[in-house]
């Protein structure tokens, strides 16, 4: 029978969907290390272990073992690309967002020219600065970077407005940072890029576990994201439009040249993973029927709406620590309140290292670890010398409680 509309994250539901937590020690822990890896829906666990059980085998061909096997990946894939709302052409899936764009900036090659000029941001994660750096040094391109204002930590329209020029070949930048946390304006900036003849590749890997990716309305050139951080298995999602599509330099096998959706297939990724995405698909669907009642929705409109359902959840839990923490000697990277920003907190302490805290909170059973997460150039513009101790990260991912988030803030007001 359908429920009645939900117009709430059924938490209790949520974290029923989620079988680690029937484990002790997932049981006994508030785990706040989401941005570094979600757990993984049962869903999608039930379809990783069948692959694995009953159609491990190389996929495709006539036997009806090695059939069912092509027919799992192809399932995965094209519910990916139905989550998102797009063509699966445009689909690569690959082993890590690293690799990712590692492989998009290679074959990127083809056009960017010495006179040529690729704008980076400090805020990117190293896995959206290195490749273009790279690239740059390859070509003699010219590597632009839209810096940080260093006390808020947040990146500036304007100041990207004076980097653009008519020889910007492409833009690389996060859609939030996931340090900062602050949803950047990337509507805006592919909006300007646009009318430059400028590509334009985001990198959402720490947007999409907060807030699925709305890619048929931003129209990136480029979309990247993890699946392992949005509670699925350890993948590499991109997309890629086809006008930049059509300016790469392919990365895949010669014979495979004639396959869109191939062109940037540089790895042969695991086979069971690709099937058990088709799990989230499930996911969504569950947790769509469960808060909105039984809908011909395709998936990527029930996408959104359950995931609006998990934003303002994690926002509210997100209000509720910055609040119990406000009166404390710690710096929140970025903004000390809700609005605007995803739920994924880093802060460090006038009186403790934030080795120390993460160790702290880990003695309370609360898992939130520190470092620089590979945003070292961002910890090091945001004047946190010590990249190694970093910053602590307190990530929240839709299955958390108000509970959970109050020990945090009780572990937090003990040590100060
Ligand atoms: C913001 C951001 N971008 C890129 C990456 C790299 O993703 P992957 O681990 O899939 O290579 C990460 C990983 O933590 C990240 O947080």
């Amino acid at each position: 029978m359908a429920h009645a509309r939900l117009n709430h994250l059924d938490v209790n539901f949520i974290r029923s969907c989620f079988p680690t937590f029937e484990e002790p020690l997932a049981a006994k822990t508030a785990f706040f290390e989401n941005a570094g890896g979600s757990y993984v829906a049962g869903v999608v666990l039930d379809r990783l272990m069948h692959f694995y059980k009953v159609n491990k085998v190389q996929p495709y061909g006539a036997a009806e073992i090695l059939h069912a096997a092509g027919e799992q990946m192809d399932h995965g894939r094209q519910t990916m690309a139905d989550l998102l709302g797009i063509d699966s052409a445009n689909l690569t899936l690959g082993a890590s967002t690293t690799q990712n764009f590692n492989t998009l900036s290679i074959a990127c090659e083809g056009f960017v020219k010495s006179t040529s000029e690729v704008i980076v941001t400090e805020q990117d994660h190293e896995a959206n600065i290195g490749a273009w750096e790279r690239l740059c040094e390859r070509t003699g391109a010219t590597l632009k970077t839209w810096k940080i204002n260093p006390e808020t930590a947040e990146l500036d329209l304007a100041d990207f407005e004076s980097l653009l020029s008519a020889n910007t070949a492409i833009v690389c930048m996060t859609h939030s940072s996931n340090i900062v946390g602050t949803v950047n304006p990337v509507g805006k900036v592919i909006a300007l890029c646009r009318a430059n003849n400028t590509f334009v590749a985001i990198d959402g890997v720490s947007y999409a576990p907060h807030l699925w990716p709305d890619i048929p309305s931003l129209k990136p050139d480029a979309y990247c994201f993890s699946t392992y951080k949005t509670y699925a298995t350890h993948m590499g999602v991109m997309y890629t439009g086809e006008a930049l599509r059509a300016k790469l330099t392919p990365q895949c096998h010669y014979f495979n040249r004639g396959y869109a959706y191939k062109l940037l297939d540089s790895t042969g990724p695991d086979h069971a993973a690709i099937a058990a995405l088709a799990g989230l698909g499930e996911y969504f669907s569950n947790a769509h029927k469960h808060h909105f009642g039984s809908s011909e929705l395709s998936l990527y409109d029930k996408a959104q709406q359950v995931s609006a359902l998990m934003h303002t959840h994690e926002t509210t839990l997100c209000e509720q620590l910055l609040t119990g923490i406000a009166g404390l000697p710690l710096r929140i990277v970025g903004r000390n309140h809700s609005e605007g920003r995803e739920a994924n907190i880093a802060l460090t302490s006038a009186q403790f290292s934030s080795a120390e805290l993460s160790k702290h909170l880990a003695k309370n059973n609360i898992a939130a670890g520190n470092g620089d997460f590979y945003a070292t150039r961002l910890l090091e513009k945001a004047g946190i010398n010590n990249t190694e101790d970093g910053v602590l990260r307190i990530s929240f991912s839709h299955y958390n409680t108000s509970e959970e988030t109050d020990r945090v803030i009780q572990a937090l007001n003990t040590i100060h």
